[in-house]
Protein backbone atom coordinates (compact mmCIF):
# COMPACT_ATOMS: atom_id res chain seq x y z
CA UNK A 1 0.00 0.00 0.00
CA UNK A 2 1.61 3.31 -0.91
CA UNK A 3 2.10 5.98 1.52
CA UNK A 4 -0.20 8.20 0.30
CA UNK A 5 -3.38 5.27 0.71
CA UNK A 6 -2.13 5.59 4.25
CA UNK A 7 -2.23 9.31 4.67
CA UNK A 8 0.82 10.43 3.74
CA UNK A 9 2.40 11.63 0.82
CA UNK A 10 6.14 11.80 -0.01
CA UNK A 11 6.81 14.58 -2.97
CA UNK A 12 10.12 14.55 -5.02
CA UNK A 13 10.63 17.91 -6.00
CA UNK A 14 13.48 19.16 -8.86
CA UNK A 15 14.64 23.12 -9.31
CA UNK A 16 16.22 24.34 -12.38
CA UNK A 17 15.15 27.58 -12.70
CA UNK A 18 18.43 29.47 -12.56
CA UNK A 19 21.82 28.37 -11.41
CA UNK A 20 21.21 25.17 -8.50
CA UNK A 21 20.49 21.58 -9.41
CA UNK A 22 18.01 21.37 -6.10
CA UNK A 23 16.39 18.13 -5.30
CA UNK A 24 14.20 18.09 -2.12
CA UNK A 25 12.08 15.36 -0.62
CA UNK A 26 9.19 15.97 1.69
CA UNK A 27 6.50 14.03 3.74
CA UNK A 28 3.27 15.85 4.38
CA UNK A 29 1.49 14.36 7.02
CA UNK A 30 -2.49 14.34 6.97
CA UNK A 31 -2.16 16.97 9.63
CA UNK A 32 -0.88 18.96 7.15
CA UNK A 33 2.88 19.09 8.92
CA UNK A 34 5.53 18.73 6.07
CA UNK A 35 8.81 16.89 7.27
CA UNK A 36 11.55 17.58 4.96
CA UNK A 37 13.87 14.71 4.56
CA UNK A 38 16.36 15.76 1.99
CA UNK A 39 17.73 19.27 0.25
CA UNK A 40 20.28 18.14 -2.05
CA UNK A 41 21.98 21.14 -4.12
CA UNK A 42 24.92 21.33 -6.91
CA UNK A 43 25.54 24.76 -7.80
CA UNK A 44 27.08 26.10 -10.55
CA UNK A 45 27.65 29.59 -9.16
CA UNK A 46 31.37 29.26 -9.13
CA UNK A 47 31.09 29.01 -13.05
CA UNK A 48 29.41 31.95 -13.29
CA UNK A 49 30.87 34.02 -10.92
CA UNK A 50 33.88 35.48 -13.33
CA UNK A 51 31.09 36.71 -15.60
CA UNK A 52 29.54 38.74 -12.40
CA UNK A 53 26.27 36.96 -13.99
CA UNK A 54 24.32 33.85 -14.39
CA UNK A 55 25.16 32.21 -18.27
CA UNK A 56 22.36 30.39 -18.87
CA UNK A 57 23.93 28.29 -21.31
CA UNK A 58 26.48 27.07 -18.68
CA UNK A 59 23.72 26.98 -16.33
CA UNK A 60 22.14 24.16 -18.28
CA UNK A 61 24.71 21.89 -19.41
CA UNK A 62 24.99 22.11 -15.93
CA UNK A 63 21.83 20.91 -14.37
CA UNK A 64 22.28 17.85 -17.32
CA UNK A 65 25.40 16.69 -15.60
CA UNK A 66 24.35 17.19 -12.00
CA UNK A 67 20.84 16.33 -12.07
CA UNK A 68 20.61 12.39 -11.72
CA UNK A 69 24.02 12.32 -9.06
CA UNK A 70 21.73 14.89 -6.89
CA UNK A 71 18.59 13.02 -7.43
CA UNK A 72 20.38 9.72 -6.50
CA UNK A 73 22.14 11.77 -3.61
CA UNK A 74 18.61 13.18 -2.35
CA UNK A 75 16.43 9.52 -2.26
CA UNK A 76 19.66 7.86 -0.49
CA UNK A 77 19.83 10.89 2.30
CA UNK A 78 16.03 10.52 3.02
CA UNK A 79 16.17 6.93 3.48
CA UNK A 80 13.11 7.06 0.49
CA UNK A 81 13.11 4.36 -2.60
CA UNK A 82 11.43 5.25 -5.85
CA UNK A 83 8.62 3.41 -4.78
CA UNK A 84 8.03 5.71 -1.87
CA UNK A 85 7.13 8.24 -3.88
CA UNK A 86 3.61 9.19 -4.47
CA UNK A 87 4.26 12.59 -6.71
CA UNK A 88 7.35 14.39 -8.89
CA UNK A 89 7.04 18.34 -8.59
CA UNK A 90 9.19 20.56 -10.40
CA UNK A 91 9.76 24.29 -11.19
CA UNK A 92 7.65 24.79 -14.61
CA UNK A 93 8.49 29.16 -14.16
CA UNK A 94 9.60 31.21 -14.28
CA UNK A 95 13.28 30.97 -14.58
CA UNK A 96 16.07 30.40 -17.55
CA UNK A 97 14.12 28.41 -20.30
CA UNK A 98 17.26 26.26 -21.08
CA UNK A 99 17.52 25.64 -17.53
CA UNK A 100 13.80 24.99 -16.74
CA UNK A 101 13.75 22.46 -19.62
CA UNK A 102 16.31 20.26 -17.93
CA UNK A 103 14.49 20.07 -14.46
CA UNK A 104 11.09 19.69 -16.62
CA UNK A 105 12.71 16.64 -18.91
CA UNK A 106 14.09 15.09 -16.27
CA UNK A 107 11.08 15.54 -13.72
CA UNK A 108 8.67 13.98 -16.61
CA UNK A 109 11.16 10.78 -16.60
CA UNK A 110 10.60 10.05 -13.42
CA UNK A 111 7.55 10.42 -13.28
CA UNK A 112 6.83 7.94 -16.06
CA UNK A 113 9.42 5.52 -14.91
CA UNK A 114 8.07 5.28 -10.96
CA UNK A 115 4.51 6.14 -12.30
CA UNK A 116 3.16 8.79 -10.21
CA UNK A 117 1.98 12.03 -11.35
CA UNK A 118 3.48 15.00 -12.21
CA UNK A 119 3.21 18.61 -10.74
CA UNK A 120 4.37 21.44 -12.73
CA UNK A 121 4.58 24.25 -9.81
CA UNK A 122 5.41 28.50 -9.74
CA UNK A 123 9.07 28.98 -8.67
CA UNK A 124 7.56 31.57 -7.20
CA UNK A 125 4.74 30.09 -5.11
CA UNK A 126 7.14 27.62 -3.94
CA UNK A 127 9.88 30.40 -2.42
CA UNK A 128 6.61 31.23 -0.26
CA UNK A 129 5.66 27.35 0.88
CA UNK A 130 8.90 26.30 1.71
CA UNK A 131 8.72 27.98 4.88
CA UNK A 132 5.67 25.86 6.16
CA UNK A 133 8.66 23.11 5.95
CA UNK A 134 10.41 25.17 9.25
CA UNK A 135 6.71 26.91 10.38
CA UNK A 136 4.42 24.43 9.92
CA UNK A 137 0.34 25.00 7.91
CA UNK A 138 -0.34 28.47 7.03
CA UNK A 139 -3.37 28.87 9.11
CA UNK A 140 -4.41 32.23 7.46
CA UNK A 141 -4.09 34.73 5.28
CA UNK A 142 -0.66 35.85 4.72
CA UNK A 143 0.90 38.82 3.45
CA UNK A 144 4.36 37.67 1.48
CA UNK A 145 7.14 39.95 0.88
CA UNK A 146 9.10 37.58 -1.75
CA UNK A 147 12.22 39.27 -2.61
CA UNK A 148 14.98 37.19 -4.98
CA UNK A 149 17.16 37.96 -7.83
CA UNK A 150 14.65 38.44 -10.07
CA UNK A 151 11.72 39.54 -8.21
CA UNK A 152 10.47 41.91 -5.09
CA UNK A 153 7.02 41.99 -4.82
CA UNK A 154 4.05 41.81 -1.83
CA UNK A 155 1.76 39.17 -2.36
CA UNK A 156 -1.57 38.25 -0.48
CA UNK A 157 -1.76 34.53 0.06
CA UNK A 158 -4.80 33.09 1.08
CA UNK A 159 -3.99 29.12 0.47
CA UNK A 160 -0.82 27.70 -1.40
CA UNK A 161 -2.97 26.09 -3.76
CA UNK A 162 -4.72 28.73 -4.85
CA UNK A 163 -3.80 31.70 -7.24
CA UNK A 164 -2.10 34.73 -5.29
CA UNK A 165 -2.64 38.11 -5.28
CA UNK A 166 0.03 40.88 -6.11
CA UNK A 167 -0.52 43.59 -4.35
CA UNK A 168 2.99 45.36 -5.61
CA UNK A 169 6.17 44.56 -7.53
CA UNK A 170 9.30 45.99 -8.17
CA UNK A 171 9.17 48.52 -11.37
CA UNK A 172 12.60 48.19 -12.42
CA UNK A 173 15.41 46.16 -10.78
CA UNK A 174 14.84 43.23 -8.19
CA UNK A 175 16.29 43.64 -4.50
CA UNK A 176 18.71 40.75 -5.15
CA UNK A 177 19.48 42.06 -8.52
CA UNK A 178 20.57 45.28 -6.32
CA UNK A 179 22.56 43.85 -4.33
CA UNK A 180 24.40 42.30 -6.60
CA UNK A 181 25.03 45.50 -8.69
CA UNK A 182 25.91 47.50 -5.48
CA UNK A 183 28.50 44.41 -5.01
CA UNK A 184 29.90 44.22 -8.41
CA UNK A 185 31.35 47.75 -7.61
CA UNK A 186 32.30 47.73 -4.60
CA UNK A 187 34.51 45.07 -5.80
CA UNK A 188 32.71 42.60 -3.89
CA UNK A 189 32.62 38.83 -5.46
CA UNK A 190 29.07 37.63 -7.19
CA UNK A 191 26.50 36.73 -5.53
CA UNK A 192 27.08 40.18 -4.05
CA UNK A 193 23.77 40.21 -1.67
CA UNK A 194 25.81 37.65 0.94
CA UNK A 195 28.68 39.66 0.80
CA UNK A 196 27.20 43.08 1.09
CA UNK A 197 25.31 41.37 4.53
CA UNK A 198 28.76 40.22 5.92
CA UNK A 199 30.62 43.40 4.96
CA UNK A 200 27.93 45.41 6.55
CA UNK A 201 28.12 44.42 10.06
CA UNK A 202 31.19 46.46 10.31
CA UNK A 203 29.76 49.66 8.96
CA UNK A 204 27.64 52.41 9.97
CA UNK A 205 23.93 52.18 8.27
CA UNK A 206 23.44 55.92 9.03
CA UNK A 207 26.63 56.83 7.58
CA UNK A 208 25.06 57.75 3.96
CA UNK A 209 21.64 59.14 3.67
CA UNK A 210 20.75 56.86 0.41
CA UNK A 211 17.54 57.54 -0.76
CA UNK A 212 14.26 55.26 -0.47
CA UNK A 213 12.63 54.44 -3.69
CA UNK A 214 9.20 55.21 -4.37
CA UNK A 215 8.50 56.59 -0.92
CA UNK A 216 6.79 60.00 -1.81
CA UNK A 217 3.35 60.71 -1.13
CA UNK A 218 2.49 60.21 -4.60
CA UNK A 219 4.16 57.19 -4.98
CA UNK A 220 2.87 53.47 -5.55
CA UNK A 221 2.32 52.72 -1.68
CA UNK A 222 3.16 48.86 -2.53
CA UNK A 223 5.93 49.17 -5.69
CA UNK A 224 9.23 49.45 -5.03
CA UNK A 225 12.31 50.63 -6.72
CA UNK A 226 16.01 50.15 -7.04
CA UNK A 227 17.51 51.82 -10.10
CA UNK A 228 17.67 54.83 -8.44
CA UNK A 229 19.60 53.57 -5.30
CA UNK A 230 22.05 51.52 -7.16
CA UNK A 231 22.89 55.25 -9.33
CA UNK A 232 22.93 56.77 -6.11
CA UNK A 233 25.44 54.40 -4.93
CA UNK A 234 27.93 54.10 -8.05
CA UNK A 235 27.50 58.31 -7.99
CA UNK A 236 28.83 58.33 -4.60
CA UNK A 237 31.54 56.06 -4.90
CA UNK A 238 32.66 57.26 -7.92
CA UNK A 239 33.07 60.58 -6.70
CA UNK A 240 35.13 59.76 -4.27
CA UNK A 241 37.36 57.80 -6.31
CA UNK A 242 37.95 61.03 -8.85
CA UNK A 243 38.73 62.88 -5.52
CA UNK A 244 41.17 59.73 -4.80
CA UNK A 245 39.54 59.60 -1.23
CA UNK A 246 39.20 55.72 -0.20
CA UNK A 247 35.61 54.51 -0.15
CA UNK A 248 34.73 53.03 2.85
CA UNK A 249 33.16 49.79 1.66
CA UNK A 250 31.56 48.76 5.18
CA UNK A 251 29.88 52.39 5.85
CA UNK A 252 28.82 52.42 2.08
CA UNK A 253 27.54 48.53 2.18
CA UNK A 254 25.44 49.28 5.54
CA UNK A 255 23.58 52.36 4.41
CA UNK A 256 22.67 51.03 1.12
CA UNK A 257 21.80 48.15 2.80
CA UNK A 258 19.73 49.92 5.57
CA UNK A 259 18.20 51.90 2.20
CA UNK A 260 16.65 48.68 0.99
CA UNK A 261 15.37 46.76 4.04
CA UNK A 262 14.20 50.16 5.27
CA UNK A 263 11.41 50.19 2.44
CA UNK A 264 10.74 46.63 1.45
CA UNK A 265 9.72 46.27 5.75
CA UNK A 266 7.94 49.42 5.70
CA UNK A 267 5.92 48.73 2.81
CA UNK A 268 5.60 45.15 3.57
CA UNK A 269 3.92 46.25 7.55
CA UNK A 270 1.78 49.15 5.49
CA UNK A 271 0.27 46.28 3.28
CA UNK A 272 -0.41 44.08 5.79
CA UNK A 273 -1.82 46.54 7.79
CA UNK A 274 -4.20 47.99 4.74
CA UNK A 275 -5.18 44.29 4.39
CA UNK A 276 -6.30 43.36 7.77
CA UNK A 277 -3.53 41.07 7.60
CA UNK A 278 -1.91 39.95 10.77
CA UNK A 279 0.96 37.57 9.13
CA UNK A 280 4.13 38.46 7.21
CA UNK A 281 6.13 36.01 5.73
CA UNK A 282 9.20 36.69 3.85
CA UNK A 283 10.79 34.39 0.75
CA UNK A 284 13.01 34.56 -1.56
CA UNK A 285 17.20 34.56 -1.71
CA UNK A 286 17.22 38.59 0.08
CA UNK A 287 15.44 37.13 3.08
CA UNK A 288 18.44 35.31 3.91
CA UNK A 289 19.97 39.02 4.60
CA UNK A 290 20.41 39.56 8.51
CA UNK A 291 19.28 42.86 8.89
CA UNK A 292 16.27 42.72 6.80
CA UNK A 293 15.18 39.42 9.10
CA UNK A 294 16.16 41.82 12.29
CA UNK A 295 14.35 45.00 11.38
CA UNK A 296 11.25 42.46 9.87
CA UNK A 297 11.04 41.00 13.49
CA UNK A 298 11.32 44.75 15.16
CA UNK A 299 8.88 46.43 13.39
CA UNK A 300 6.50 43.01 13.53
CA UNK A 301 6.86 43.06 16.68
CA UNK A 302 5.67 46.98 16.95
CA UNK A 303 3.07 46.66 14.63
CA UNK A 304 1.45 43.40 16.60
CA UNK A 305 2.62 41.35 13.21
CA UNK A 306 3.42 37.47 13.05
CA UNK A 307 6.69 37.21 11.31
CA UNK A 308 7.90 33.86 9.76
CA UNK A 309 11.08 33.43 8.10
CA UNK A 310 12.46 30.39 6.77
CA UNK A 311 16.12 29.92 8.03
CA UNK A 312 18.88 31.33 5.10
CA UNK A 313 19.41 27.89 3.30
CA UNK A 314 15.23 27.41 2.40
CA UNK A 315 15.20 31.26 1.35
CA UNK A 316 17.68 30.72 -1.92
CA UNK A 317 16.66 28.38 -4.94
CA UNK A 318 16.53 25.14 -3.25
CA UNK A 319 14.32 21.73 -4.35
CA UNK A 320 13.08 21.72 -1.16
CA UNK A 321 10.71 24.51 -1.60
CA UNK A 322 9.34 22.69 -5.01
CA UNK A 323 8.61 19.77 -2.89
CA UNK A 324 6.98 21.96 -0.39
CA UNK A 325 3.99 23.43 -2.60
CA UNK A 326 3.99 19.96 -4.75
CA UNK A 327 2.66 18.35 -1.59
CA UNK A 328 0.24 21.01 -0.95
CA UNK A 329 -1.31 20.80 -4.51
CA UNK A 330 -1.42 16.82 -3.92
CA UNK A 331 -3.17 17.66 -0.39
CA UNK A 332 -5.85 20.46 -2.26
CA UNK A 333 -6.89 17.54 -4.92
CA UNK A 334 -5.12 20.05 -7.17
CA UNK A 335 -4.98 18.32 -11.11
CA UNK A 336 -1.59 16.77 -12.22
CA UNK A 337 -0.35 18.62 -14.50
CA UNK A 338 0.21 16.72 -18.21
CA UNK A 339 3.48 14.94 -19.45
CA UNK A 340 3.37 17.18 -22.58
CA UNK A 341 3.91 20.58 -20.37
CA UNK A 342 6.04 23.05 -21.73
CA UNK A 343 7.75 25.40 -19.41
CA UNK A 344 7.16 28.97 -18.84
CA UNK A 345 9.72 31.25 -18.26
CA UNK A 346 7.90 34.21 -17.76
CA UNK A 347 4.74 32.45 -15.03
CA UNK A 348 2.92 34.64 -13.87
CA UNK A 349 1.76 34.00 -9.71
CA UNK A 350 -1.89 34.21 -11.23
CA UNK A 351 -0.97 30.44 -11.32
CA UNK A 352 0.66 28.25 -9.20
CA UNK A 353 0.56 25.21 -10.91
CA UNK A 354 1.44 24.64 -14.60
N1 LIG B 1 22.35 37.40 2.85
C1 LIG B 1 21.89 37.97 1.75
N2 LIG B 1 21.64 39.30 1.71
C2 LIG B 1 21.15 39.89 0.59
N3 LIG B 1 20.91 39.24 -0.56
C3 LIG B 1 21.14 37.91 -0.56
C4 LIG B 1 21.64 37.20 0.57
N4 LIG B 1 21.77 35.89 0.22
C5 LIG B 1 21.39 35.80 -1.08
N5 LIG B 1 21.02 37.00 -1.55
C6 LIG B 1 20.58 37.35 -2.91
O1 LIG B 1 19.52 36.52 -3.28
C7 LIG B 1 19.51 36.41 -4.71
C8 LIG B 1 19.29 34.95 -5.10
O2 LIG B 1 18.03 34.59 -4.62
P1 LIG B 1 17.18 33.47 -5.35
O3 LIG B 1 18.05 32.27 -5.48
O4 LIG B 1 15.90 33.32 -4.67
O5 LIG B 1 16.98 34.26 -6.72
P2 LIG B 1 16.65 33.71 -8.14
O6 LIG B 1 16.10 32.35 -8.01
O7 LIG B 1 17.83 33.97 -8.99
O8 LIG B 1 15.49 34.68 -8.58
P3 LIG B 1 13.91 34.35 -8.68
O9 LIG B 1 13.56 33.51 -7.49
O10 LIG B 1 13.28 35.69 -8.65
O11 LIG B 1 13.76 33.62 -9.95
C9 LIG B 1 20.82 36.96 -5.20
O12 LIG B 1 20.58 38.22 -5.79
C10 LIG B 1 21.67 37.08 -3.94
O13 LIG B 1 22.62 38.13 -3.96
MG1 LIG C 1 14.55 31.89 -6.71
Amino acid sequence: MSRAALGDTVVLGIETSCDETGVGIVRRRQDGTVELLADEIASSVDEHARFGGVVPEVASRAHLEAMVPTVRRALDIAGVKPSDVDAVAVTAGPGLAGALLVGLAAAKAYAVAWDVPLYGVNHLGAHVAVDTVEHGPLDRPTLALLVSGGHSSLLEVTSLAAPIRTLGATIDDAAGEAFDKVARLLGLPFPGGPHIDRVARDGDPAAIAFPRGLTGPRDAIYDFSFSGLKTAVARWVEARQRDGVDVPVADVAASFQEAVVDVLTAKAIRAATDSGIDQLLIGGGVAANSRLRALAQTRCDNAGITLRVPRPKLCTDNGAMVAALGSHLVAAGVAPSRLDLPTDSAMPLTRVTA
